[in-house]
């Protein structure tokens, strides 16, 4: 059985190798400064929020996480769940489904109107789970690098 519960400080060790192969995926590396910042910021709360999640023997197999924003279109805000991932060999047993459920929870308890994230349009794999739980906007995303 899958178990969910929120990043604390202690779970760095778990945590770091599943962050190494989702940048990994991205084919993006990130100073250490900068993975050593966020994890802190995770663990304390500090307006970034994460969870980790531990199969019945209680190795850590995914993460996720997620924060909150306000917005011009709502007076409670939204919350943008920015980052995803299940390691390969669990993938296809509910994981991933468990852990956007997990920020959605979290999301109601603060009286968000909604969760939104983004993906790449190829990613096959999130895009049919997230099409079994989710509306697809057509929105596109851009970016400008500064
Ligand atoms: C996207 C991702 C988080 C999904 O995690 P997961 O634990 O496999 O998700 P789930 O098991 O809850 O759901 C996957 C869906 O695909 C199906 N599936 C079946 N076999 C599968 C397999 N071998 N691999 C993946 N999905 C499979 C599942 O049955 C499920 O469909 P359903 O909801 O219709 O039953 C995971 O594939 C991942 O970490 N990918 C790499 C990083 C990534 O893409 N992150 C998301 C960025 S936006």
């Amino acid at each position: 059985m899958t178990t969910i519960s929120p990043l604390r400080a202690d779970d760095r060790a778990e945590w770091a190798p599943l962050w190494a192969q989702y940048l990994t995926f991205y084919e993006s590396t990130l100073d250490d400064a900068v993975t050593d910042d966020v994890f802190a910021r995770l663990a304390a709360e500090d307006g970034l929020y994460g969870a980790l999640a531990r199969d019945d023997e209680g190795r850590a197999v995914g993460f996720v996480h997620w924060l909150f924003h306000p917005s011009t279109w709502s007076t409670t805000g939204y919350c943008y769940l920015e980052d995803l991932f299940v390691a390969p060999d669990v993938r296809g047993g509910g994981v991933g489904s468990a852990l956007i459920g997990h920020v959605r929870g979290a999301a109601e308890a603060t009286g968000a109107d909604k969760v939104y994230w983004l993906t790449q349009s190829g990613n096959a794999a999130a895009r049919r789970l997230y099409d079994s739980l989710a509306t697809d906007t057509g929105f596109v995303h851009y970016e400008m690098e500064l």
